[in-house]
């Protein structure tokens, strides 16, 4: 194949972010990697702000996109293609990434390549040397997200399950902020959760048991929040046992429903072996740890990227669209911005054909 330099922009949340990435015949190489995230600007607010998010995004993202082509040592012209983030996530973030995207490929005559985010995150573990192998079983869990995906190859994902309320990150996000732990919260909750003592608060796991792979953490949230108000002012040992406790159901849960997934993925695709997580929660080492138990004891690979390609990033955005870009797909520049965006509808855009029954493992 001839290879790819693609640059990618990722603004659907709270991180300003753009890279270069070339893909040839032995795999992608992320050429640059500049992330600029947000923290400072909602931290006062202890969530995203979408307006603000918007506007900071309007401010770094020229000097982000700049410092990711200075880094890789590539002008415009260099480029084959340039890819932005389309959606799902904050519109006015959306907005401003994709529209950049689209300046960019109109000034310099390049094709443009509207990337969904979730396909980005499906793909973000194949950026490492040696990364996962289709087909894989993929947990995504970040914050406005939280599904089981066949991943099967480029552009063929179904969905196994998905949550009924809230995302992981969310949940996690939600006990950050009744705790006052500070933003963003998963990693705070993860870092308190260290000092605790799991078996103080006896939280509900639901779904656990249940048929399927569907995730569900709205009374995790509301037993949590209980507590909390039982408890009248807290302790720094209670907010410890209680992030401890929440951890240890979370952990529960997602292990109840991953051993569910991958039936379901053995017997639909006939193809076991590989188990990823990817997303902002993917980066949790209660969660890897338990998922590469999972793994071993299953008979799965478990695999997930980084920490920094775990969260919001556009070296995945560049992969997906230069993966996107060598099976000959690029997209109008009229291409508009998505607030929601299923992966599904993704998949039937780009192999609307590809039926269950398929064993092949294409690298
Ligand atoms: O993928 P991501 O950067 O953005 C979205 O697409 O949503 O994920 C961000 C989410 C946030 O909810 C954040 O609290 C959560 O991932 N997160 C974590 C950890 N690091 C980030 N949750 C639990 N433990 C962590 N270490
Ligand atoms: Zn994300």
């Amino acid at each position: 194949m001839r290879p790819l330099t693609i640059l990618g922009i990722e603004t659907s949340c709270d991180e300003t972010a753009a890279a270069v990435l070339r893909l040839d015949q032995a795999g992608p190489h992320v050429l640059s990697d500049i992330v600029l995230g947000q923290a400072a600007q909602h931290a006062p607010y202890k969530g995203v702000v979408p307006e603000i998010a918007a506007r900071a995004h309007v401010e770094g993202l020229d000097g982000v996109i700049a410092a990711a082509m200075r880094d890789a040592g590539l002008g415009y012209g260099d480029l084959d293609g340039v890819a932005a983030t389309a959606g799902p996530g904050l519109i006015g973030g959306v907005m401003v990434g994709l529209l950049a995207g689209k300046a960019i490929a109109l000034a310099h005559d390049k094709p443009l390549i509207a990337v969904n985010h979730l396909e980005g995150h499906a793909l973000s573990p194949r950026l490492s040397p040696g990364g996962a192998t289709f087909p894989y079983l993929l947990l995504l869990v970040s914050g406005g997200h939280c599904q089981f995906i066949s991943v099967l190859d480029v552009g063929v994902y179904r969905r196994l399950g998905s949550t009924l309320d809230d995302a992981l990150g969310e949940a996690f996000d939600k006990l950050a902020k009744l705790l006052d732990l500070g933003f963003p919260g998963g990693p705070l909750v993860e870092k308190t959760a260290q000092n605790g003592d799991s078996k103080r608060f006896a939280l509900p796991r639901p779904l656990l048991g249940r048929d399927g792979c569907d995730f569900s953490f709205a009374g995790l949230k509301t037993a949590c929040a209980r507590e909390v108000e039982r408890l009248g002012p807290l302790t720094e040992q209670d907010k410890a046992d209680l992030c401890a406790s929440f951890q240890a159901a979370v952990c529960d849960i997602v292990e109840d429903r991953t051993r569910n997934a991958m039936r379901m993925f053995d017997g639909v695709w006939g193809a076991k072996g590989r188990l990823v997580a990817a997303g902002g929660v993917a980066s949790n080492q209660a969660i890897r740890s338990l998922l590469k138990a999972l793994g071993e004891e299953r008979g799965y690979d478990f695999t997930a990227p980084p920490l920094r390609w775990c969260t919001d990033n556009a070296a995945m955005i560049a992969l997906a669209g230069a993966e996107r870009l060598r099976l000959g797909f690029s997209d109008d520049l009229s291409f508009p911005a998505r607030p929601r965006w299923p992966l599904d509808d993704e998949a039937a855009r780009l192999r609307p054909s590809h039926k269950p029954g398929r064993k092949g493992a294409k690298a």
